[in-house]
């Protein structure tokens, strides 16, 4: 195991300064994707501002994609990424257009991805990105050719993993150096992502602090619903048999979550009393939230639809320009590095 304080830079600048050069950014932050809310408009002020927007793909077409990305380079000429689902069953066709319009930043999440998809992307010219749950597959990663790694906690929103930020950054921070590493979950501060650099990360990935951006497309009561919201209200889907597992989801607490509940309990109820075959009741209980994230970041149903937010939605009070939110991150992030400067003199 390495030592876990790796990055003994003197200021912000110099301490993320490999995540910098990595992404081609003023910034080494992130604009996590985000299925509906990641479009042509909050993804350039992101890269505008001096990070790094990456637009969701989710379902979208290979033509919905085109024109998204086109859109996208209409509104900025600073570098942006593209969040690819490796289940997407039009995954090669994405990538060729992701190739043929020149994105120089493919992520790939949703499942691990081949050696066959990596090599695509890399011989087309453009740097992958990918998620790692454990530093065992971090590894694997790497040597399958993973340009840089992102890790993220289960403090984060959208679908979780069972591990949180600090531990994922203990684990893994120390031990891989041969490529960067991006920190994502339950940050909302700038001093959180100066901590996450001085453990050696390179950059930070922030979803839910940009959801309220005046840039986002989210309907206002979705933006609402983040800025009553505390961080003890977005909570994990509940799963009420191990015979039916449930994909991890965090998102606001809301009727919609008791619905599912009690959802699960009558297709249980149903399979046991033998009205129903397993297959059937799975795909009942998997089919729950088709299309729920679009209802609420969309359509403003944020009853019954899903709020997807992390725990960090606490810090989100009001609606703000992009530039106001990394330009208040930038300056938590140099502060802290300004302090942490003075503590170790003893001054
Ligand atoms: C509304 C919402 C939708 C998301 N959709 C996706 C997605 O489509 N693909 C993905 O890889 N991550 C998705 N995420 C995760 C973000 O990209 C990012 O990693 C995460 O928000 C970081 O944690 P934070 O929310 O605590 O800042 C989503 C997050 C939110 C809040």
């Amino acid at each position: 195991m390495g030592d876990l304080v790796i990055n003994a830079a003197p200021n912000l600048q110099t301490a993320w300064k490999r995540g910098c050069e990595f992404l081609g950014t003023k910034y080494a932050i992130l604009g996590g994707a985000m299925s509906w809310v990641s479009e042509r408009n909050l993804v350039a002020a992101i890269s505008n501002a001096g990070g790094f927007g990456v637009i969701a793909c989710g379902a979208m077409t290979p033509d919905l994609l085109e024109t998204e990305i086109k859109a996208t380079q209409e509104l900025t000429n600073k570098p942006f990424g593209v969040n690819l689902i490796t289940m997407h069953p039009d995954l090669d066709k994405l990538i060729d257009v992701c190739l043929s319009l020149n994105v120089s930043h493919v992520v790939l999440a949703g499942g691990v991805p081949t050696k066959e998809t990596i090599l695509k992307i890399k011989e087309g010219g453009a740097k992958t990105v990918c998620f790692t749950p454990t530093f065992a597959l971090g590894k694997k990663l790497i040597r399958t050719g993973a340009d840089a790694l992102v890790i993220e906690g289960m403090e984060a929103g959208g679908h979780i993993g069972p591990v949180s930020t600090s531990v994922l950054a203990q684990e893994i921070l120390p031990n891989i150096t041969d490529v960067p590493v991006f920190v994502a979950g339950g940050i909302g501060r700038g001093e959180a992502i100066a901590t996450y650099l001085r453990m050696g990360a390179s950059g930070c990935q922030l979803g839910t602090r940009f959801v309220c951006a005046h840039e986002s497309i989210a309907h206002p009561d979705f933006k609402k619903a983040f800025m009553r919201a505390n961080a003890r209200d977005a909570v994990t889907t509940v799963q009420v048999d191990p015979m039916f597992p449930v994909i991890p989801v965090r998102a606001l607490n809301n009727e919609g979550g008791k619905k599912f509940i009690e959802t699960q309990h009558e297709v249980i109820a149903k399979y046991r009393a033998g009205e129903m075959d397993l297959e059937t009741a799975q795909l009942a209980i998997e089919h729950f939230w088709a299309g729920a994230l679009r209802r609420a970041v969309i359509d403003g149903d944020v009853e019954y639809g899903s709020v997807m937010a992390g725990q960090s939605v606490g810090m989100v009070k009001k609606e703000q320009s992009i530039e106001e939110i990394m330009e208040e991150l930038v300056s938590q992030a140099r502060e802290s590095f300004e302090n942490y400067g003075d503590q170790r003199d003893g001054s």
